[in-house]
């Protein structure tokens, strides 16, 4: 058992790892700023596991408040999901971006190694393989961001490399993660998107419950099996467990590894919409319209190293994804409240 530190954590994807590192056995404090989550999802934690975490809300470009948490706390391990994400978001204000990704990040590391603690999981995304050369995608394949978003996410994996190349007593764990959807079985927790959701699941799941009207399909013309994008869908639950596994071997192994955390296999939009009518149990509409720019037609991992390192790979099919987005969706008609 271990005392972990997850920023983020009353966030979509910490809001999970909170509750997979609870069952595993781990204790756990959030540092959260709320800035995109609610208080409220640490009752939901304590109903699913029993166990209500610790919690800080504290922001992560002020270094003090992360000071007193590690004053208060003998933190063995952090999982860092505190951040911004939006693509369109960063390219409008890339300064925020830089700031909270990155300045809160480096205080975030500071003092983690004025207390000793050396050992992190970073939340990176697949966004830093660009438009890859070929699929699925390995590790080692070439970097390259287009967009502010996706520097941040680079040169955290950066900076933490460097770190660990200065002092090789740290263990960095950078997961790149694919395309997270679903939630929690109960539908206690899940992904509530601010304003008009950009990504596809959180958009789909708008249109079942009649709050938009239909699903604009961005280009049918990629080479793909029907021409819509391919994308690899992961449940939040099967990430969450890839973190549980990724701690785990962080604590127990020095150096940086570079994780990716997908299902290895592609599904176009239509067919994630297909999924989620048969989900729902309703036929939902979409409009073919221009190609979205920016967009990739293909991205799907290459999940070997995941497999061997860490012993992890995801098991839930994109029929769970969607049922447990639309259970999630169906509960909380109005978000987390
Ligand atoms: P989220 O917005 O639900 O969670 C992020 C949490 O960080 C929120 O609870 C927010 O309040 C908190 N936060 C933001 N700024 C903060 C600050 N200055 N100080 C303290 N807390 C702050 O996002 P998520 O989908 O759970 O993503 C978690 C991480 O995973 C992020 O770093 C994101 O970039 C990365 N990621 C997400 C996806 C995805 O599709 N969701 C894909 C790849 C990588
Ligand atoms: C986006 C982000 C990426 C981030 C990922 C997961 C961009 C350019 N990239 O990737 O950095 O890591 O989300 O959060 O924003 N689609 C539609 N209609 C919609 C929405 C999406 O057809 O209304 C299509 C897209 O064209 C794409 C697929 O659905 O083919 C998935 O889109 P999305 O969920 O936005 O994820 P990504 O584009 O993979």
């Amino acid at each position: 058992m271990a005392k972990i530190l997850v920023t983020g954590g009353t966030g979509y994807i910490g809001s999970h790892a909170c509750v997979e590192l609870i069952q595993a056995g781990h204790e756990v404090i959030v540092l959260d700023n709320l800035y995109n989550s609610k208080e409220v999802v640490l009752d939901r934690i304590a109903e699913i596991t029993g166990v209500k975490p610790k919690f800080y809300r504290a922001d992560i470009r002020e270094i003090e408040e992360i000071r007193q948490v590690f004053q208060e706390n003998k933190i063995d391990a952090v999982i860092h999901f505190a951040g911004l994400k939006a693509v369109g978001e960063s390219v409008a204000q890339p300064l925020m971006y830089y700031e909270t990704n990155i300045s809160g990040s480096i205080n975030l590391y500071e003092i983690m190694k004025e207390y000793g603690c050396k050992t992190i999981v970073f939340s990176s995304s697949a966004t830093v393989y660009g438009a890859p050369k070929s699929v699925p995608i390995r590790e080692d394949f070439e970097v390259h961001t287009t967009n502010p978003y996706g520097s941040t996410k680079l040169m955290n994996e950066m900076i933490l490399e460097d770190l660990t190349v200065s002092d090789p007593s740290w263990s960095v764990m950078l997961l790149r993660y694919f395309n997270p959807i679903g939630a929690h079985e109960s539908g206690l927790i899940g992904e509530v998107p601010n304003g008009i959701p950009n990504n596809l699941v959180p958009y789909i799941a708008r249109v079942a419950n009649g709050t938009l009207e239909y699903l604009r399909v961005w280009g049918n013309d990629y080479d793909t099996i029907d021409g819509t994008g391919v994308r690899d869908y992961i449940h939040v639950v099967d990430l969450a467990k890839g973190h549980i596994a990724a701690v785990d071997y962080a604590l127990t192994h020095k150096g940086t590894e570079k994780v990716n955390l997908g299902t290895g296999k592609g599904y176009s939009v239509l067919q994630v919409l297909h999924a989620y009518e048969k989900a729902c149990g309703k036929e939902l509409p979409y409009k073919i319209m221009d190609r979205r720019p920016g967009d990739i037609a293909e991205c799907y991992a290459d999940t070997q190293k995941a497999k061997e390192l860490l012993g992890w790979s995801a098991v839930y099919n994109i029929d769970d994804m969607c049922r447990t987005s639309w259970n999630f969706t169906l509960k909380n008609p109005d978000g987390i409240k």
